[in-house]
C-alpha cells in the first residue's frame, strides 16, 4: 500500500538512536500481498495517528464488546471515531494470544502465528505486552473467528483481558538460571492450565496478575507489576566456597562492592575468610550475584508470596509486599491454591468495581486482610516504617 500521508509529527520520532515503532508501521504500510479489507491497516495507522497527535485529541474509542464465541476477553476491541477518513483503522482489535512460559519459542511456530495475523490482521505486533501475551495489534470483527479458529487448531489460546486472571508470565528459571529456587515455568504452567476459566470468563472486581520470579533478583519484576508475585528463595545458609572467593578476592574490591552493599550489614571478612549471619541475611542476592562461583542460596528451596502490586490508573502505583515468607512451591500445590482461592473470595466480596486486590488491602487494612483469608501476622510483612501490621485491636476491646 505505501506511504498515503505527510506525516511531520511522526516522522520526528525516527530520530534518534532507538528503533522506533515509526519505522516498522511504516514498513507494514510498504508490504504487498495483504488481503483488500487490511491492506490499508498500517498505512491508515500513520496518518490517524499524525492527526491524533496534532489535534492532540485521541480518535479512538472503546466501541462496546468484541470477541470471539465460548470466551468473555482475550480480545480488546478498538475503533476510530473518524472511520470514513480512515476506513482502514474503522476497526482496530487487539488480540492477545497466552505466551508461552518464559517466553519461549520456536521459529516455525512463531513464523505461523505471524503469517496468520498477515492473513487475518496488520502484520503489527507487540512482543511482549506488559501482561505476557503476544500482542496482535489491529484487526476486523469479521477476521476475529477466522482467526482465533486458525490459531487455535495449532494448539495457541488466547490470553486475559479485562476483570480476569491474566495471562501468567515468569522468568526462564531452572531452563537457563542456576540461581532459580524454583521451577518457575513449570508453575506458571500449572497456574494457567488451573485457572482457565478465570482467564477467559472475567468475573472478579478487576485484573489478577501472577507472575513467578526464580530468585530475588526478579527479572519478570513481579514485584512492581503482578498482584501476586511468587518469588523463589532459600531457607538455611547461603553456600561459600572460600577457595573461590579467594580467586574473588584478586580481581574485586570484596569489601566495597560486597560488604558494604549488603543491605543487613550481615557480611563480614576475617582475614581472607567471607562469614555471613544467616539469621539477619533477608536473601537480596546482592552477594551471591556479585560472586557467583563462591556463593550459592541455601538447599532449602520455596517461594515468598507478596500481594499487591500495580500501576496507577484508580489510586497511585504500589509494590507488592510479603504476605507469606515461605512457602514450598511443589506439585499439585495445594496450599498455594487453597490461599489463592481464599484471597479471591474476600476480594470479591469486598472489592470495589475496577478496584485491585492491593487498593482493597490499603482500604480496609493489612490486619483484617490477613486476620479474613487466615494469615499469620509475621516481621517480614512490614511494608514500610509506621505501618506495622502487629497492632490488632477491635472495636470490642475499646468498650471494654
Ligand atoms: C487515552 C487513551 C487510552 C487510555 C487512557 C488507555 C489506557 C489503557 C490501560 C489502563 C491499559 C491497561 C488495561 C488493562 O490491562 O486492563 C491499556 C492497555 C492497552 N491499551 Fe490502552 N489506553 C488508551 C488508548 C489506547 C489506544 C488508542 C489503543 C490502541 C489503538 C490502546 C491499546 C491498548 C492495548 C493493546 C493494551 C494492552 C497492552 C498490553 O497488554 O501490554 N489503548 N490501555
Ligand atoms: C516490642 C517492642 C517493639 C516492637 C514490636 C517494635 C516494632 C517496630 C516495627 C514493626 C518497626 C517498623 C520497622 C520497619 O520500618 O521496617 C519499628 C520501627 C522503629 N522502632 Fe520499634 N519496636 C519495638 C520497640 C522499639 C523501641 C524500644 C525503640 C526505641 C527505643 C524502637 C524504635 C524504633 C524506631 C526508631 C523505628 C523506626 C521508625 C521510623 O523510621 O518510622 N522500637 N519498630
Ligand atoms: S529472577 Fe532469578 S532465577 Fe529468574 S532469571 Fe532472574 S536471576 Fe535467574
Ligand atoms: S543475600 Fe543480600 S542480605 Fe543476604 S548476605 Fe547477601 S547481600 Fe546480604
Amino acid at each position: 500500500m505505501g506511504k498515503k500521508y505527510e506525516t511531520p509529527l511522526l516522522d520526528e520520532l525516527k530520530k534518534g538512536a532507538f528503533p522506533s515503532f515509526v519505522t516498522e508501521i511504516e514498513k507494514a504500510a510498504a508490504r504487498s500481498g495483504m488481503p483488500d479489507d487490511l491492506a490499508s491497516m498500517a498505512s491508515d495507522l500513520l496518518g490517524h495517528t499524525e492527526l491524533c497527535f496534532k489535534e492532540k485529541v485521541t480518535h479512538w474509542k472503546h466501541g462496546g464488546i468484541v470477541g470471539v464465541r465460548g470466551y468473555g476477553g482475550g480480545v480488546i476491541g478498538r475503533y476510530s471515531d473518524i472511520p470514513a477518513q480512515f476506513p482502514g483503522v474503522a476497526h482496530f482489535h487487539t488480540v492477545r494470544i497466552n505466551s508461552p512460559s518464559g517466553f519461549y519459542y520456536q521459529a516455525d511456530a512463531l513464523q505461523e502465528v505471524m503469517d496468520l495475523w498477515d492473513k487475518h490482521g496488520s502484520g503489527l505486533t507487540n512482543m511482549h505486552g506488559s501482561t505476557g501475551d503476544m500482542v496482535m495489534l489491529g484487526t476486523r470483527t469479521e477476521h476475529l473467528e477466522p482467526f482465533f479458529a486458525e490459531v487455535s487448531s495449532r494448539g495457541w489460546d488466547l490470553g486475559g483481558s479485562g476483570s480476569a486472571m491474566r495471562t501468567p508470565s515468569c522468568c526462564l528459571g531452572m531452563s537457563r538460571c542456576e540461581w532459580a529456587n524454583i521451577d518457575t515455568m513449570a508453575i506458571t504452567n500449572d497456574i494457567t492450565q488451573h485457572y482457565q476459566d478465570e482467564m477467559h470468563r472475567p468475573a472478579f472486581p478487576y485484573k489478577f496478575k501472577f507472575k513467578v520470579a526464580g530468585c530475588p533478583v526478579d527479572c519478570i519484576a513481579s514485584i512492581a507489576r503482578a498482584d501476586m508475585s511468587v518469588i523463589g528463595t532459600w531457607k538455611g545458609d547461603i553456600r561459600i566456597d572460600q577457595a573461590e572467593v579467594k580467586e574473588y578476592a584478586k580481581k574485586m574490591n570484596i569489601q566495597s562492592e560486597v560488604i558494604d552493599m549488603c543491605p543487613t550489614s550481615c557480611v563480614t571478612l576475617s582475614g581472607s575468610e567471607l562469614k555471613i549471619d544467616n539469621s539477619q541475611c533477608n536473601r537480596c542476592m546482592h552477594c551471591i550475584a556479585r560472586m557467583p562461583k563462591a556463593l550459592r542460596p541455601g538447599t532449602e528451596k520455596g517461594a515468598t508470596l507478596l500481594i499487591g502490586s500495580k500501576a496507577p490508573i484508580v489510586t497511585g502505583a504500589l509494590l507488592s509486599w510479603v504476605i507469606v515468607p515461605f512457602i514450598k512451591m511443589e506439585p499439585p500445590y495445594e496450599e498455594f491454591y487453597d490461599l489463592i482461592g481464599k484471597i479471591w473470595e474476600w476480594w470479591d466480596e469486598n472489592g470495589k468495581n475496577r478496584e485491585r486486590i492491593g487498593e482493597l488491602i490499603e482500604r480496609v487494612s493489612f490486619p483484617k486482610f490477613l486476620k479474613e483469608v487466615g494469615l499469620d501476622p509475621h516481621p517480614a510483612m512490614i511494608k514500610e516504617p509506621r505501618r506495622d501490621p502487629f497492632f490488632f485491636w477491635s472495636e470490642e476491646d475499646l468498650i471494654k
